[in-house]
């Protein structure tokens, strides 16, 4: 089988790419990424010299070198990560997650239909939903809940993730779809929630909690959520939509005291900040139909994976330090100097 993993420099690309090699070492990959300032090939250090493995680096917004890359590799399976991914950029610069996420996605598509691919799967999230009220903690997002999102990131992955399903039933294309709720765990780019109030824990930095801290998200380990998109991929129907999560809702404020405690820092270190704009409530999804079919469930508990994912952060610590220092340091200044 010969794989192509699109982002796989980044968070969960990577932990993907990871979790095939273990799970099927049989397998060839090839991962196309364009190194943004989330993607970084360090975090593939261990694999990339390995036979069966090649790294391409390109954007897929450049239709002609996917197209170049598609002729020469005649990929089996192509699953489909690369996108802008932080919420917080896409208010700040929408126009560059319209031209990754939609017509990146659209490109990579094409090109499987040229080529003949016989499955192209989008990794989506739960986002396309948009959110759900804090007092109604009954709902849930299941496959047929509507799409309704919030923000620019959130739009473009539902376009995306719309497209997908149309070339299915227009064009016949082999496709699948996964919507997973919050990931976390190594390797996540420290602007994120949880890598962020590690980092900045450590250093004594404040905590930038957005509003009241009340807003709810349904986390998820990394590894996990790679298991539920590795099983799709493979034995999931196609023109379907796998929603992915596992039942663990938690206020963002409390995800922040954990982290403290383990940490062993004072929650004085929390600042409560500007709300995001549009910010959503709740996420919480409805697994139902991925164990049903699929068998998946998730196997890590979250007091497990939040203190491996500490334990990470604190022995690779040159990984973070190198990603906040430089560039990242104005984007901070930026978004949080005059919160
Ligand atoms: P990330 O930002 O850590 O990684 C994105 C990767 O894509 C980076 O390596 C980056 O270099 C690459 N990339 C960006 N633009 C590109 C382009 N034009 N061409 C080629 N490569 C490009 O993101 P992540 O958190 O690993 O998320 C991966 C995917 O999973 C995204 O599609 C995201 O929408 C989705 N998702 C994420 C979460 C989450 O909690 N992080 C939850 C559900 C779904
Ligand atoms: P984030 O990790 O950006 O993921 P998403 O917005 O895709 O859910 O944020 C998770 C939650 O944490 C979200 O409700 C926003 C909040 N948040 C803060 O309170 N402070 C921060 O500095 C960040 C980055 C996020």
């Amino acid at each position: 089988m010969n794989l192509l993993v699109t982002g796989g420099a980044g968070f969960i690309g990577s932990n993907f790419i990871f979790y095939e090699r273990e799970q099927h070492p049989e397998d060839r990959i090839v991962c196309l990424d364009a190194l943004t300032y989330a993607g970084n090939l360090s975090t593939l250090a261990s694999v990339l010299d390995q036979p069966g493995f090649r790294f391409v680096k390109t954007d897929i917004r450049d239709r002609a070198a996917v197209f170049s890359l598609f002729e020469e590799e005649k990929f089996d399976i192509v699953v489909n990560f690369a996108a802008e991914s932080h919420v917080d950029r896409s208010i700040e610069n929408p126009g560059i997650f319209l031209e990754t996420n939609i017509l990146g996605t659209a490109n990579l598509m094409d090109a499987c239909r040229k080529y003949g691919v016989g499955r192209f799967h989008q990794v989506s999230t739960d986002e396309v939903y948009g959110d759900l009220p804090l007092d109604r903690p009954d709902l849930f997002f299941t496959e047929e809940t509507p799409i309704h999102t919030s923000s620019p990131y959130s739009s473009s992955k539902a376009a995306a993730d719309l497209l997908a399903l149309a070339y299915y039933r227009t064009f016949d294309l082999p496709v699948s779809v996964s919507r997973c709720s919050n990931n976390y765990g190594p390797y996540q780019f420290p602007e994120k929630l949880i890598p962020l109030m590690i980092a900045n824990s450590l250093a004594d930095k404040s905590l930038p909690v957005y509003g009241t801290g009340e807003n709810v998200r349904d986390w998820l380990y990394v590894e996990d959520h790679c298991k539920a998109i590795d099983l799709i991929m493979r034995e999931g129907r196609v023109g379907e939509v796998y929603n992915i999560g596992g039942h663990n809702e938690m206020a963002n404020i409390d995800i922040v005291k954990i982290i403290l405690k383990e940490l062993g820092k004072p929650e004085s270190l929390i600042t409560f900040v500007t709300d995001r704009k549009g910010h959503d409530m709740r996420y919480a999804i409805d697994p139902a139909k991925i164990h049903r079919e699929l068998g998946w469930l998730p196997e890590t508990m979250f007091a497990d994976g939040i203190r491996k994912t500490i334990r990470w952060y604190l022995d690779n610590q040159e990984w973070w330090k190198t990603i906040v220092s430089g560039e990242y340091q104005q984007y901070y200044e930026k978004m949080y100097g005059n919160r």
